[in-house]
């Protein structure tokens, strides 16, 4: 028979209907005339209950499993022989075995509900056993904390919480192509394997087939990469924005959605060795019209999750967050702040002569902190912030620089006017409540001569970047575009807390397994 499944299943108003559902065992509850089964399958955060008539229910195993054997990782789950009847006894007690995190095919017929909570039921005829589950399947209590879980990632995708969120993430991966389809954007592929620091900040994982027990070095103690198999050092990337400048400036808009990887040692709940990064980039635009894609965009992503997410959003607020909904609808209605980095200290400076307390220093120049764009963000506005112009030392060398201001006393004038102590370039990182910094991104600098200015004040190695430099200078454009941390936007949308639960298996400092 055909398998439902279990979403339709619960769509479906066709009383009478025999169906079968297949699924693992939520709760499995039994009196003398009557036993509960909640099943799910996936396909939606809720469950469907099967009411079983523990006299009449016919048990079946299609691998070789008996009612006394609870453990069933080593038998035979391959077996084809299936379907033997048992009698209304050891139905009885097969019936029994059926533990939560068990796997059963249920065929029976649809009803409308008895109970309240649910519109139909099953009331099942026969239930074939796939998979018994012991006591020591470790997602069997109820209100396990996620460290534990994060031990057991590969078990905790079967719990409601990590279904709801993995639903979510790909529901935001749709949501994500949707847009920038719609929105004329091409789906460009960037390399993962590098020869570039795109963010020069130097953390690469390597790439290499060499042996790494026997080194060929220079005189200097340099490695000799040579005979390495790309016959020079290479990494896996830290951002696909470089090519995605190269598709740009040929094909006007593109994007990139793929993984990146970073090997800084940030044990935060924001940081992951490797994350998805969407990275859109696109000729002629500016740095007003950045913002207003930056914005739009994440404004869509989150009214797609509003949309069509609606019922594990509803679980995710019951059970995780009572604020989500609502912190999601807010940041619909609010317009974002647009807020120079200098304008930005100017108001921590006066938070703290007000009396905050910050763990770290923000003086003009400092890369602020988590906890500052949380008290801008959180406490100070109460809505999203794009903050724009920072400082040069701490952003990347690809930005726009801004103009040097005419008085003698500043340096440098960026969004609206706003002069600066110091030299700023084009930056405009989006900042989001829980989070902090949710995107990066900037106005190229298209000028050549400015961009290899740069490059040797940072003393960069130019010989990695030629091909990036010609797009300066062959048919130079103006063009800007950002990067969004796809983790960071599923935190927000799911209300988690630790972006390590917003991915079926991260990586982390010290931590690779599954
Ligand atoms: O600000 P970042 O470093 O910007 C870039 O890489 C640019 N090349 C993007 C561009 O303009 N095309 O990173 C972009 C975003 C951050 O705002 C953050 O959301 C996320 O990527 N991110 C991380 N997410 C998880 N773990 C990490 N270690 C992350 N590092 C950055
Ligand atoms: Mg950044």
């Amino acid at each position: 028979m055909k398998r439902i499944k279990i979403i339709d299943v619960l769509k479906s108003t066709d009383y009478g209907k025999e169906v079968c559902v297949k699924g693992w065992v939520r709760t499995h509850r039994s009196s003398k005339a009557v036993d509960f089964i909640a099943l799910n399958d996936g396909s939606t955060i809720k469950n469907v209950q099967i009411v079983v008539d523990p006299e009449k229910i016919v048990v079946t195993s299609s691998s070789s499993l008996t009612s006394t054997t609870s453990s069933t990782s080593t038998t035979s789950s391959t077996s084809t022989t299936s379907s033997t009847s048992t009698t209304s006894e050891t139905s009885t007690s097969s019936l029994k075995d059926v533990t939560t995190g068990s796997c059963i095919c249920a065929v029976g017929t649809l009803v409308e509900s008895q109970g309240a909570g649910q519109a139909c039921e099953i009331q099942a005829k026969s239930i074939e056993i796939y998979g018994l589950c012991d006591n020591e399947y470790p997602m069997q209590k109820k209100g396990q904390s996620f460290e534990v879980m994060r031990k057991n990632a590969h078990m905790r995708l079967r719990t409601n919480t990590f279904g709801a969120v993995m639903r979510i993430r790909h529901n935001m991966a749709m949501a994500i192509h949707t847009y920038f389809h719609e929105h004329g954007f091409y789906y460009f592929h960037t390399p993962l394997i590098t020869a570039s620091d795109c963010e020069g900040a130097g953390n690469m994982f390597q790439v290499t087939t060499k042996n790494l027990y026997d080194l060929k070095k220079d005189e200097q103690g340099k490695i000799i990469y040579d005979d390495d198999f790309f016959g020079e050092q290479t990494s896996l990337t830290v951002s696909g924005q470089l090519e995605g400048e190269l598709g740009a400036t040929a094909l006007g808009a593109i994007y990139t959605f793929g993984p990146t990887f970073r090997a800084e040692n940030s044990n935060t709940p924001r940081h992951l060795a490797e994350f998805w990064m969407v990275e859109p980039e696109v000729a002629f635009l500016d740095q007003e019209g950045l913002m207003d894609l930056e914005e739009d965009f994440i404004k869509y992503c989150v009214r797609w999750a509003l949309d069509n997410c609606a019922d594990d959003l509803a679980f995710l607020n019951q059970m995780i967050d009572k604020t989500l909904i609502q912190r999601l609808e807010g940041v619909l209605k609010e317009t974002f702040v647009r807020l120079p980095y200098t304008e930005g200290i100017n108001i921590l400076q006066q938070a703290i002569k007000d009396g905050k307390k910050f763990e770290f220093p923000c003086n003009w120049g400092d890369d602020l902190a988590s906890e500052h764009e949380r008290y801008l963000v959180e406490e100070h506005f109460k809505k999203p912030v794009i903050m724009t112009d920072y400082p040069t030392a701490i952003k990347a060398f690809y930005m726009k620089q801004n103009p040097e201001a005419p008085s003698a006393s500043a340096s440098s004038v960026g969004y609206r006017g706003s002069v600066a102590p110091g030299p700023t370039m084009q930056g405009t990182d989006v900042l989001f409540p829980q989070i902090g910094e949710i995107i990066g991104g900037s106005v190229r600098e298209e000028s050549y001569d400015k961009l290899m200015a740069e490059i040797n004040r940072r003393q960069m190695e130019t010989d990695k970047l030629w091909w990036y430099l010609d797009t300066r200078r062959w048919g130079s454009c103006p063009h800007a575009g950002f990067g969004l941390g796809f983790e960071r936007l599923i935190l927000f949308v799911t209300g988690m807390q630790n972006i390590r639960d917003v991915i079926p298996f991260p990586r982390t400092p010290k931590s690779a397994e599954f």
